[in-house]
């Protein structure tokens, strides 16, 4: 599927790394940053994902895999999905919470190993309400971080709608160069896909800096 980076609840998504493509990821640990807790997908945040993530503010510009309308057991069956994916070791899903509450998932960011194809190794998305507070930066820096530091990759492939302000943003802010613009197929109907390509060794010498 097209869009990988711009997908969300319930999607499925599918270079040559430390960590190949057949390599299964560890159980992905608690993460923290000065604001939130990034903490593995439960199968318990299903309800709170129905509520907080149905919203077309979230999914114009994500996959056009993602169920639209949403149906009644969308999250429900996107974190069935995740959970396995989690067991298998084939990717990360974090549940965003924030420090100051409220004390469920605001969001999420989810993290897989280069397929080679693809070309996007993360999705995320934060209910509008929190929008523009600099929080997905943040949970991006940490992740990326994870990726880097503790999974040792080498470097990271993400995607996103050229529309998308705020997730072409983000990119840009963690020094990942634009390599390529392609059609996607998202929530919103067709049109141009960003792909951005982040070294390691660019994003620590920005993180050094
Ligand atoms: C994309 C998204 C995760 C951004 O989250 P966020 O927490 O609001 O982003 P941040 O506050 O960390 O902002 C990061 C940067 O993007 C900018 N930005 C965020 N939203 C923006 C928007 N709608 N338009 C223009 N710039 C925007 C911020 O100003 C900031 O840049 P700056 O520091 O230079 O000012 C959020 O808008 C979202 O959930 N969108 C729906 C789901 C989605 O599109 N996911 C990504 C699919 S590829």
């Amino acid at each position: 599927m097209a869009g990988v980076e711009c997908s969300g609840p319930a999607f499925r998504h599918g270079s040559e790394t430390e960590m190949t493509a057949t390599s299964p990821m560890p159980s992905p640990p608690v993460l923290e940053t000065p604001r939130l807790v990034l903490r593995p997908l439960r199968r318990k945040d299903g309800p709170v994902i129905q509520h907080r993530f149905p919203h077309w503010e979230i999914v114009r510009h994500l996959s056009a895999g993602i169920p639209w309308p949403y149906p009644p057991d969308g999250a429900a069956t996107h974190v069935d999905a995740c959970l396995g994916e989690m067991a298998r070791g084939e990717k990360a899903h974090w549940a965003l919470i924030p420090r100051s509450g409220p004390a469920d998932l605001i969001g999420m960011i989810s993290l897989w190993p280069d397929d080679g194809v693809s070309r996007s190794q993360r999705g995320f998305w934060l209910a509008p309400e929190f929008h523009r507070r600099g929080l997905m930066m943040e949970a991006a820096e940490r992740v990326t971080a994870y990726a880097f530091l503790d999974l040792g990759w080498p470097e990271l492939w993400f995607t996103n709608a050229q529309e998308n302000l705020g997730s072409r943003r983000i990119k840009e802010k963690q020094g990942a160069r634009l390599v390529d613009l392609m059609i996607g197929r998202f929530v919103g109907g067709p049109g141009p896909q960003m792909v951005w390509h982040l070294l390691r060794e660019d994003w620590m010498a920005r993180m050094a800096a």
